[in-house]
């Protein structure tokens, strides 16, 4: 059976990016494949992040993870701390990465532009090492993720390609990066061309927002000249964000939501309808998470999947041990 593996980080609360960009994704995957996966909560202490934070954050992604109707009899849930074989395999695999290409990543370029270059964390600068340790690790088929973690996983290709060489036999697995068919990147509503992304309070619709506040942020969306809805990323980035937000929800292509709306021409009446489905969708996730969140269930279902995922993991980094001749790893 072919292995998918995905995870995220817990520096935040989950936006609706997150969730129409992979979480949402994740479940389409347990029937098919063997499913993995996990909240990566090593990558969340790249960045400075109090303890508590991390700590509820953790806890409410597994709440969420199964909210959203993650089944951990199908998928193995854990987190990537329980499962020390990938700080391992992250010690053995940065020895085959350049700083050169990991100075080359967009979201390390972004993030260190902000940040005053002196202090700029090794953590943050080797963490598509330990991403790509993460993947490697599950000898995984598919990777599901949103368009701004694809190059990270091209530079885990990378890596399997020169280790696979230089071994001359394939020890690493190839892993394919999937994307969602539609909303890869859904960007924020107070600025439709920056990335809908865990900081920005404004433009960020929270899965654990109140749903009144979901709702006028969506009604207060920006939007763009005109009245007519259609999708055009460069004239109409705020329509063509919400369509996508629409259609994703609704599980249909971006064309058939603009003939949906081929009549609606005022912004009012479709910023309505689509607040009404974020609504809905949103409150199914929060009814369940209610329930979940203080059961026992999060412990038990981390308690059983980190046992799971050590045992790949496990066979993984010895195949890896041996391959690259650290004595006495039989
Ligand atoms: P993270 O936590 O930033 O994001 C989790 C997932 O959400 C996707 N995403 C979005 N998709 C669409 N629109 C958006 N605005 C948006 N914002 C975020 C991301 O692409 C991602 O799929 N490095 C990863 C976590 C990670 C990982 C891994 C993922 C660590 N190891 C191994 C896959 C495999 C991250 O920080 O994602």
């Amino acid at each position: 059976m072919k292995r998918s593996l995905s995870g995220i980080k817990p520096t935040g609360k989950l936006t609706l990016g997150n969730y129409i960009g992979a979480l949402k994704n994740f479940k389409n995957y347990q029937d098919e494949y063997e499913n993995f996966i996990f909240v990566a909560d090593l990558h969340a202490l790249t960045l400075p992040i109090d303890s508590k934070e991390l700590y509820q954050n953790t806890k409410d992604i597994v709440a969420l993870y199964l909210a959203c109707g993650l089944d951990p009899k199908k998928t193995t849930i854990f987190l990537q701390s329980d499962v020390s074989e990938h700080s391992e395999l992250n010690a053995i695999v940065q020895n085959y990465l350049y700083m050169g290409e990991l100075s080359r990543m967009t979201q390390f370029k972004d993030i260190s532009s902000k940040m005053n270059q002196s202090s700029i964390g090794l953590g943050i600068f080797a963490y598509p090492v330990l991403m790509a340790a993460d993947i490697l690790l599950y000898d995984a088929d598919v990777v599901p993720v949103g368009e701004d973690q694809k190059q990270h996983v091209e530079l885990c290709r990378d890596l399997v390609h020169r280790f696979n060489a230089r071994y001359n036999e394939e020890v690493f697995k190839m892993p394919q990066p999937v994307m969602a068919k539609v909303g890869t990147r859904i960007m924020s509503l107070s600025d439709p061309t920056k990335k809908m992304s865990k900081s920005d309070p404004k433009g960020d619709i929270f899965l654990l927002e109140d749903l009144k506040s979901i709702e006028k942020k969506i009604m207060r969306a920006t939007t763009d000249l005109g009245s007519d809805i259609y999708y055009n990323k460069e004239e109409k980035p705020g329509i063509s964000n919400l369509l996508t937000i629409y259609a994703s929800l609704k599980n249909i292509s971006i064309e058939e939501a603009e003939e949906h709306f081929k009549d609606c021409h005022r912004y009012g009446d479709f910023k309505k309808e689509v607040a009404s489905v974020v609504v809905e969708e949103i409150s199914k996730i929060q009814e369940k998470y209610n329930e979940i969140i203080n059961s026992n269930l999060i412990d038990e279902v981390l308690k059983d999947g980190a046992i799971r995922a050590k045992k790949v993991a496990k066979n993984v980094l010895t195949r890896v041990q041996k391959t690259v001749g650290l004595y006495g790893k039989e």
